[in-house]
């Protein structure tokens, strides 16, 4: 006999949506029930109505078969827009790997009369149920979880068998073309669990920020008629609150109650509340009962609550009537063993980093994340942007208004709003992502608009930066990736009608997020500009084995740390198992990498995000402000550091005045500025001074510095000598194996290579220019090298010459660009030095890596670290390790041999043991084998980073002119 699920053929049914399925709720069911995690029988079926009968392997759920050794046969493929089949929506491929799980279930004895529950977390992409061979149910949507009700299938104290079918490809893959990995299986866990059959069906809390909080439950009974008598009381930190004795009489008034659905309403007020936002987490336990008629609790759900407000007035998005910044970064549930599944640690770990680094919010791009997600920013104080899982990148404006999809667009967006709406977090509801704008969008937005009228609403493809937009859909603009430019002629244009936060910003793919201080700088001086979300929080390298090519695993051997993998291992991309459709690196576009080290990115955003800043007035002195919006500085301490050139630090603890949100106070210094000393930088160091749930106290949270005073120039000493060149005018020295020469060219960055940037250098043949001495001139004891670089494109004419000074030489450099190349990676020189010293040491800005469009975080100070530490290991290997407005540095070994560069202005300064050619040619980071000595740049100029990968490239500031080009150094060995 045919099954009768199976004959369905859902998987090609874009208007079969479920079957068999409970509706979504948010009470919740996680105490007392039966975890069914674990492993379990497996086999991998190429179609979806192949007959079940082989041989059995495991697979372990939560997880995806992709990543797990059953699933060898159908590793991991990795496409951003076009879909891995050519197949046109709603069909799916003729091969369609299909999981079928299976275990036993010992049904609890105590269960007897009771309702009992399936609940399966997530299941990509269609679910199909059967019980002991009958069948339950379908579901689909990848990301949100489904239930039903087995009481008719199951006897409590028996056992029985239950099969969960997952079929990969289906109609709803056209909707869930995330850029992200393809996977399959039973991504988040399984559970039972079982209810009185009266129980709570539903429960939706509102809580506002005066103190009013509204109750509304949802009761049935599955016995049938709902009995007289039964009443829902609710109890707030301990103390009950009231109990609704009232539902019937109301219910029937509305007619609202049938005889199997009731509902109970409760309203109060909490006096002197206090009120929840991202900096002021506050939550109120809530417990919701249901009592029987004789008062016993039939069903009870718990909540944490928080009272806030969220609406928009005018263009602003008001959370407790404040204009808020919204500091956010898109998140995916992502991990590096586990590919989708996602545990509570390490979603709480990704949080805690956020908290640390300055954000205030997440989009949870581009679904529904895993539940605990949202309990945790409740706890931990972010605001979230709740995104349905609905994508149809590849075919969007065929999907948008083809009717066959209506159903399961409301039903995608429906489900997550009645999953989610009782957290204080979830602050707007997002319609999905990359699907056009079509009938499907507007009749989501309607459910949502009267369903839950204390959210808005928003959706990229509805409201970018069309100020005449007439749609309504989106009740923000959030456009992505838009110039800095357009969002302030947007803001200033006079026609804005909604709040401008960009959904995707700032594209983190390699070294990047170049300009990430002026988006800022923008954003707090021009009203009607609110923030938006950088693209985004992880890279999605997977862990590899290198020897099999295989996941490798969820046991984490082959983890390092640092970002970087133990031998034998790799971070797999785009192309790495084996696809041949795929869209190669990506896929690694996160401010942090797959083992979740933070990029140098974060310390710029953190800075940017500073709640203290410091500025240094004429007449007030250090003026300090509180850059918060809800909480004072109290939970804060600081420490003085005054750096001066000489070497000099002074440090003293620092006070900080008592503020609120958006005052400023002068402050006295603790020490006297000393008169001598050259360049001087004040650095405020900012830290936790009580433990927080996100931070042990002493955790730094900002560096806000000003300068004291400028640097005072200083003369190197002509002395009798002769500097040594070869006959091709190369510097001759002892500490050098590599003479300086002219460097045009970098190991290019995602953004040069994506941007098409580097693709032009290439052309101008700047990666393969030819040296050539023309003349070597002897004047006392200066010797002038002129030499020219060749190109395809054109010649530079590059001179350099050679001082002896006191305890050194001193090289003063010309480099002349031909108008043609008038934006190149970088001008200045490039030498490389013995083995030995490799400790740099530098006055200039650090500690972390920084470039001239991405250096509002380093401050500048002593700064001391290993060169192997210097550089940063992007998964695509790039040009990288770069530290901008350096002065001095000094590179030293053991027994403190070395040299000393002194630089006549701050300039772009990388030690690295990898010269750009060797970047250039790996593919990923464990192919590059490091040189003993370290490859020294230093530029007189270097190129911005952008983020032209996905947006904007640097702007005009940040890029080099043709023409001449002078700066001078001078080398000391120690
Ligand atoms: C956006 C998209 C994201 C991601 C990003 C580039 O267009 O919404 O999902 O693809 O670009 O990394
Ligand atoms: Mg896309």
């Amino acid at each position: 006999m045919t099954d009768p699920l199976l004959a369905l053929r859902p998987w090609e049914a874009p208007e079969v949506t479920s079957w068999g399925r409970l509706a979504m709720n948010a009470v919740d069911r996680r105490a007392g029930a039966l975890s069914l995690d674990g492993d379990w029988r497996f086999q991998l079926l190429p179609v979806p109505d192949a007959p079940v009968g082989g041989v059995w392997s495991s697979a372990y759920v939560p997880g995806a078969w992709t990543m797990q050794s059953a699933g060898a046969d159908d590793p991991p493929q990795y496409t951003n827009v076009r879909m891995p089949f050519a197949e046109f929506p709603p069909r799916s491929p003729a091969a369609n790997p299909t999981g079928v799980y299976e275990r036993e279930v010992d049904i609890p004895a105590d269960w007897s009369g009771r309702r009992i529950v399936l609940q399966v977390g997530a299941a990509e992409s269609v679910l199909l149920v059967h019980v002991d061979g009958r069948p339950v149910g379908i579901s689909k949507d990848s990301h949100l979880a489904a239930e039903f009700d087995l009481s008719s299938v199951v006897r409590a104290g028996e056992r029985s068998v239950l099969r969960l079918t997952v079929v990969k490809w289906s109609d709803a893959s056209h909707i869930e073309d995330q850029d992200q990995w393809w996977h399959a299986g039973l991504t988040r866990p399984v559970l039972l669990y079982a209810t009185d059959p009266l129980h709570l069906a539903d429960v939706d809390v509102r809580a506002g920020r005066d103190g009013g909080l509204r109750i509304d439950c949802r009761v049935r009974d599955a016995r049938g008629a709902l009995p007289d008598g039964w009443c829902v009381s609710a109890e707030l930190e301990g103390e009950l609150l009231t109990q609704d004795r009232e539902f019937d009489r109301v219910n029937a008034e509305d007619e609202r109650v049938s005889d199997f659905l009731g509902e109970a309403r409760i309203r109060t007020t909490v006096p002197e509340v206090r009120t929840w936002s991202a900096e002021t987490p506050e939550l109120y336990d809530l417990t919701v009962r249901l009592h029987r008629p004789d008062g016993t609790v039939a069903d009870t759900s718990r909540h944490r609550v928080g009272f806030r407000d969220v609406e928009i007035v005018g263009r602003d998005l008001l959370l407790n009537g404040e204009r808020v910044f919204v500091r956010g970064v898109n998140r995916h549930d992502f991990h590096p063993l586990t590919g989708r599944t996602v545990s509570y640690e390490d979603m709480r770990a990704d949080l805690v980093l956020l908290k640390r680094f300055g954000f205030n919010a997440i989009r949870t791009a581009h679904y529904p994340n895993d539940p605990a997600l949202y309990d945790l920013a409740d706890e931990l104080g972010l605001y979230v942007v709740d995104e349905a899982d609905i994508e149809s990148h590849d075919h969007a404006h065929e999907i948008a208004d083809d009717p066959r999809y209506l159903n399961a667009f409301v039903d995608r967006v429906s489900r997550m709003v009645l999953r989610d709406r009782n957290h204080p977090s979830v602050v707007i509801w997002s319609l999905g992502n990359e699907s056009d704008y079509g009938a499907h969008h507007d009749a989501a937005a309607g459910w949502v608009r009267r369903h839950d009228p204390t959210r808005p609403v928003q959706y990229e493809g509805a409201a970018k930066l069309d100020w005449a937009a007439t749609d309504d859909a989106s009740d923000i603009a959030c456009p992505m990736y838009a110039p800095i430019e357009d969002c302030v002629a947007h803001a200033l244009s006079g026609r804005q009608t909604r709040p401008l936060i960009q959904c995707e910003y700032s594209h983190a793919m390699g070294n990047s997020n170049g300009t990430l201080a002026d988006h800022w700088a923008a954003v707090e001086s021009t009203p009607g500009l609110q923030g938006g979300f950088i693209w985004e929080f992880r890279d999605h390298g997977i862990l590899q084995r290198v020897s099999d090519g295989r996941p490798a695993g969820r046991a984490g051997a082959g983890l390092y740390g640092n970002g970087v993998t133990a031998p034998g291992h790799r971070w797999a991309y785009g192309g790495d198992f084996g696809e041949t459709i795929h869209d190669g690196a990506f896929i690694a576009d996160g401010v942090v990498f797959p083992d979740r080290t933070p990029k140098p990115v974060l310390y710029e955003h953190r800075e940017i995000a500073a709640p203290v800043r410091i500025e240094c007035h004429r007449h007030e002195g250090i003026v300090l402000g509180n850059h918060q919006h809800f909480r004072g500085l109290d939970w804060l301490a600081g420490e003085w550091e005054l750096s001066l050139a000489d070497g000099r630090v002074l440090t003293a603890p620092a006070e900080l005045p008592d503020l609120r949100p958006g005052e400023t106070a002068a402050v006295p210094l603790p020490f006297e500025v000393p008169r001598t000393g050259g360049e001087t930088w004040l650095t405020l160091r900012v830290r936790v001074a009580e433990d927080q749930p996100w931070a042990p106290r002493g955790t730094e949270v900002c560096v806000p510095q000003v300068r004291l005073r400028g640097p005072s120039v200083s003369w190197d000493v002509p002395v009798d000598g002769v500097v040594r060149v070869d006959d091709d005018g190369l510097l001759v020295h002892p500490l050098l194996t590599a003479a300086p020469t002219l460097s045009l060219w970098r190991a290019p960055t995602d953004n040069d290579e994506l941007g098409g940037i580097a693709a032009r250098w290439r052309d101008w043949g700047l990666d393969t220019l030819v040296r050539k001495v023309v003349a070597v001139r002897q004047d006392g004891g200066r010797t002038t090298v002129d030499a020219q670089y060749a190109g395809a494109a054109g010649v530079v004419r590059h001179r350099q010459t050679f001082t002896p000074v006191e305890g050194g030489i001193r090289v003063d450099e010309e480099a002349e660009l031909p108008e043609d190349f008038h934006d190149v990676a970088r001008v200045g020189t490039v030498f490389e030095t013995v083995p030995g010293p490799d400790l740099l040491e530098w006055f200039g800005q650090g500690p972390w890596e920084s470039y001239p469009d991405r250096s509002a975080g380093a401050p500048v100070g002593h700064h001391a670290l290993p060169v192997d530490e210097l550089f940063t290991p992007y998964l695509r290997p790039q040009e990288s390790g770069g530290r901008h407005g350096v002065r001095r540095f000094t590179l030293s070994a053991p027994d403190a041999t070395g040299l000393t560069v002194e630089l006549d202005e701050p300039r772009q300064v990388s030690v690295t043991r990898f010269r750009a050619e060797d970047l250039t040619a790996a593919a990923h980071h464990d192919e590059l084998v490091p040189r003993p000595g370290c490859v020294v740049h230093l530029d007189a100029v270097h190129r911005g980073l952008g983020t032209a990968s996905c947006g904007p490239d640097t702007s005009l500031p940040y890029r080099i002119p043709a023409g001449v080009h002078r700066w001078s150094w001078t080398l000391r060995v120690l």
